[in-house]
């Protein structure tokens, strides 16, 4: 390994920073944020867009080539493309992705793309319109948001060139988890990547109960005897936490993120930057250091390069969660830290 980059005590190389750029969110999905659970962080404790292309040139160099940008709902924030731009010109990036909720996709996709984003990920839990609606917890939102919307922001990513598209689905036992065979037709015609999510314990909205989860060994199953096969293609490009799956024939494919069943954390190679300017180094582990405060101080580059690397002399070997309950501790909700 270069003796530039930045890695934990147990040798993991950091090559992926996931970065929030809000706390706010167009819905109010029930496992991710309750209405109850929202506090506005407002526009000064939160990183101006100069401020987090400073943390981001200072790994760049350290080992850094991807960057996932999060929220709350990431497009929410106006004039993203600044960003992605700026981001766009650190000649050691070369991959930067978006998880947004789709609904400003149509509007937003292919600026996006001209501005350097390379991919992105939508989360998409129902495919019926009346299941969305309870889901995203519409009777808690002003301007309404349609699934239709969702849908359109999809087929706008493909036309406008990112690639590839993935589809986020969190399943839910006794929610959606008979729409299955909706979502696998999805890939038939279309180049998704439709991705099954273990329900994790985050946050403590009281949403987790352990016979929500569902894991993915039930669903491969389900799927082996109901489709005429399953190809495994291993993991996908810049190896993130999805094994992955094709159906003959079908032209998207399937993936299955397995925090619950089978833990991935021996290979992690994320860092998180919260949208309040805090690195956490494991999604589970509320162990945070707080860049926005040193930045705004003062502090010179080599200052915040030696806290990131005592942080991850810290960083935890893997999470512990389990079917039955949580051993880690995450008390920021997902709209906290992005996931
Ligand atoms: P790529 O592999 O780069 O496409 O991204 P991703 O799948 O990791 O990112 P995305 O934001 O789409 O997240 C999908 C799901 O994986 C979400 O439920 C995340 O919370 C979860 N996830 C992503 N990274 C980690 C991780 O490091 N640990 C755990 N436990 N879950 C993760
Ligand atoms: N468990 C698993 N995935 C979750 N997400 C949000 N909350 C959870 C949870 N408790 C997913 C969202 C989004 C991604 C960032 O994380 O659906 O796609
Ligand atoms: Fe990495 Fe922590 Fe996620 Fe494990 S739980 S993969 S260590 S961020």
């Amino acid at each position: 390994m270069d003796p530039n980059t930045l890695s934990d005590s147990q040798g993991r190389a950091v090559r992926y920073i996931r970065v929030s750029v809000t706390d706010r969110c167009n819905l109010r999905c029930l496992y991710c944020m309750s209405s109850a659970d929202f506090v506005d962080l407002g526009h000064n404790s939160i990183l101006s867009y100069e401020e987090i292309d400073r943390v981001v040139r200072l790994f760049a160099p350290r080992g850094v080539t991807s960057v996932r940008i999060t929220g709350g709902e990431p497009l929410v924030r106006k004039h993203l493309e600044r960003l992605i731009a700026s981001l766009s010109e650190i000649p050691e990036i070369k991959d930067i992705s978006v998880t947004t909720n789709g609904i400003l996709l149509g509007k937003l996709a292919r600026s996006l793309k001209s501005a350097g984003l390379s991919r992105v990920n939508v989360s998409l839990d129902t495919l019926r319109p009346e299941r969305f609606e309870w889901i995203t917890n519409q009777s808690e939102i002003a301007e309404k948001a349609r699934l239709g919307e969702v849908l359109e922001g999809l087929h706008a990513s493909r036309e406008a060139g990112l690639d590839p598209v993935k589809i986020n689905v969190v399943l839910l036992r006794g929610f959606n988890d008979d729409e299955l065979m909706d979502f696998v037709a999805l890939t038939e015609e279309n180049e998704f990547e439709v991705r099954f999510i273990e329900f994790m314990p985050m946050g403590n909205n009281g949403f987790w109960t352990p016979d929500r989860v569902i894991t993915a060994d039930e669903i491969v199953n389900r799927l082996r005897s109901s489709t005429n096969g399953l190809e495994s293609l291993g993991k996908g490009r810049g190896a993130g936490p999805a094994q992955r799956y094709r159906i003959p024939g079908h032209r998207g494919t399937l993936g299955f993120i397995t925090p619950i069943s089978s833990e991935f954390c021996v290979e992690c190679n994320r860092i998180r930057l919260t949208s309040d300017g805090h690195i956490r180094t494991c999604l589970f582990s509320d162990a945070e250091t707080d860049l926005l405060a040193m930045m705004r101080d003062g502090c010179t580059d080599d200052q915040i390069v030696a806290a990131v690397e005592k942080a991850l002399r810290s960083k935890p070997g893997g999470h512990n969660i389990s079917k039955t309950g949580r051993q880690s501790t995450c008390s920021r909700t997902m709209s906290h830290i992005g996931g």
